[in-house]
């Protein structure tokens, strides 16, 4: 079976028919139920026991937000299928749900959530299902205003099923781009059904809760539950934690102008001003350099 994602975009692969065999699947219940236990396992909330403001990027008919439900947490869910949103509504899904492309950004204010989650969603963001859809951009959008929305500390963990090694490494390098600390965490790397990975994120200075946990299964153990993807296929990215994305947002690059306008060509050209008798202020340590966007 090809997967979904190459099927059709989402808001159309997901119509009527395919939410409600979605949501009455037990195996896919079953399985999200569970990948969303590991996901706010690896969130890693503070055990204060006060009920916790969450995402849920990609919420779909609610399986995955009755688990933070069940959890005692509040959540609002994103999803760009109508259908989806309906069956979750139907279903009395207890999130606040919003009907949303994630690849638009997430339109929250900033700092106000405490965590997020997503589970098998993200990787929709890889295919350019329109002719002004830009894969790149679309992730640039999502995890520079997922980063924007956390608070200082707070983490993401985004389950995702990579079609291959270039696409796990794109959402990888947007989320680090965005500003964040963390990795992946590849679950059961060694089964070629149960093996799952989250990229585990954290908001905030790299020394903030932001060491890598381990996946599970590391040492050669298989799964006992050695269950497929939700979505009927297997996931191909790398087979073990990678720990190797430190928060570093990536110093701006000073740009030099193609035609070579920089700080010589500048004083090259007062100088033959000057020689030409004008009046020319005098070199400081400012002349030529590149002025701030709020000047
Ligand atoms: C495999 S389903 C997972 C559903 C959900 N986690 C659950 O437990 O029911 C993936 C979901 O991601 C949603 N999705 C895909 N691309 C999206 C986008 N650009 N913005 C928002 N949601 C998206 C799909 O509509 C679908 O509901």
């Amino acid at each position: 079976m090809p997967r979904p994602e190459v099927q059709a975009p989402p808001e159309i692969f997901y119509n009527e028919s395919e939410a409600r065999k979605y949501t009455t699947s037990s195996r896919i219940i079953e399985i999200q139920s569970r990948i969303t236990e590991r996901a706010l396992e690896l969130l890693a909330l503070p055990n204060d026991g006060v009920p916790k403001l969450l995402l849920d990027i990609g919420c779909g008919s609610g399986l995955s937000g009755e688990t933070l439900t069940e959890q005692g947490h509040h959540w609002i869910g994103y999803d760009i299928s109508k259908s989806m949103l309906d069956v979750a509504q139907e279903r009395e899904a207890e999130g606040d749900l919003l009907l949303a492309d994630m690849g638009q950004g997430l339109g929250l204010r900033p700092g106000v959530i405490d965590g997020a989650i997503s589970i098998s969603a993200v990787q929709w963001l890889c295919n350019a299902d329109k002719s002004c859809h830009n894969p790149r951009l679309r992730l640039k959008a999502f995890f520079g205003s997922l980063y924007r929305c956390l608070a200082r500390g707070a983490r993401a963990v985004l389950q995702f099923y990579a079609d291959n090694v270039k696409q796990s490494e794109m959402i990888v390098t947007a989320a680090m781009r965005a500003g964040f600390a963390g990795g992946v965490v590849v679950d059961w790397p060694h089964s070629s059904k149960a093996k799952k990975s989250y990229l585990v994120l954290t908001c905030g200075p790299a020394s903030l809760n932001s060491s890598l946990p381990k996946g599970k299964g590391q040492d050669g153990a298989m799964c006992s539950d050695d269950d497929e993807s939700d979505d009927g296929s297997g996931d191909e990215d790398e087979a073990q934690t990678v720990g190797i994305y430190e928060r570093n947002r990536p110093k701006k690059r000073q740009k030099t102008k193609k035609n070579g306008k920089g700080k010589s060509w500048l004083l090259n050209k007062k100088e033959q001003m000057r020689r030409r008798g004008r009046e020319v202020p005098a070199d400081t340590k400012y002349t030529g350099r590149k002025r701030k966007s709020y000047f």
